[in-house]
């Protein structure tokens, strides 16, 4: 079975399908879904779909670009949804200098303030960081450096940045871009980490792998960039599938 790890199916995208898309999952070889919020709607339509699919678990958190909806009373009621059972990690927090919504500091603060609320309240954390590989790194090593299991999504950096990430312990999100001719950087990430440390996601609707590359991407999809991985891995599909579905429960503390 193939565990996504990252997911967004609150998305407005979603609207039309979204529950014969979800309930079909489980016939096409998908196990296990966490969607992730980004903004500050995102956290109730994220608790609703951990309500009303079992096989689906939640993360609450505000994205960096929309950190200017945050404040100290809404950082309560993250830490309250936060409790939740089928809540189970802190994201997606980070820093995103290549949109820059809010300033530099600004984002460094929020992303340090819910770091500390997920050490608070013992979940791991969900990583997005974008055009900020050293400031993200910096602060992870020094603010977090595993306290709690965490994930870089969407893992863009070199391979030298992954090293120092695993060397913390820290899992590397792949997904869709795996699979395009373009991501030298990437495939070398894979092909240099430890399968023990990678976890599959889409960030669906986001990053469909190739050839739906720029369509709207689900979960369903997840096989192609398994395939890329074990292609890369010089390994089986099925090991992959397996290796990361083990992966991901430890990242998010899950029984298997
Ligand atoms: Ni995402």
């Amino acid at each position: 079975m193939i565990f996504d790890t990252h997911t967004h199916y609150n998305d407005r995208q979603f609207d039309p399908d979204r529950d014969e898309l979800l309930t079909g999952l489980a016939a096409a070889g998908v196990g296990r879904v966490v969607n992730i919020s980004a903004d500050w709607d995102s956290l109730e339509e994220t608790i609703e779909l951990t309500e009303r699919y079992s096989f689906l678990y939640g993360a609450v958190g505000i994205h960096p670009d929309h950190v200017g909806e945050l404040n100290e009373e809404r950082l309560e009621i993250i830490r309250r949804l936060s409790r939740k059972e089928k809540i189970l990690a802190i994201g997606e927090i980070g820093l995103d200098y290549h949109w820059m919504v809010s300033p530099k500091e600004v984002q460094q603060e929020w992303f340090i303030r819910q770091l500390n609320l997920a050490k608070e309240e013992d979940l791991p954390v969900v990583i997005h960081s974008r055009d900020a590989v050293r400031d993200t790194f910096e602060i992870m090593k020094r603010e977090h450096a595993c306290i709690t299991p965490g994930v870089i999504h969407c893992f863009s950096a070199s391979a030298e940045i992954a090293r120092e990430y695993v060397k913390l312990g820290y899992y590397l999100g792949i997904g869709g871009v795996v699979t395009f001719k373009n991501s030298k950087a990437l495939k070398r990430v894979v092909e240099d980490t430890p399968l023990s440390h990678l976890v599959l996601e889409t960030d669906c609707p986001y990053l469909s792998p190739s050839p739906y590359r720029g369509k709207r991407n689900s979960s369903d999809r997840l096989s192609l960039v398994a395939e890329a991985v074990a292609g890369l891995k010089g390994c089986s599909v099925e090991e992959v599938e397996e290796v990361t579905w083990k992966n991901a429960h430890k990242l998010y503390r899950l029984p298997e």
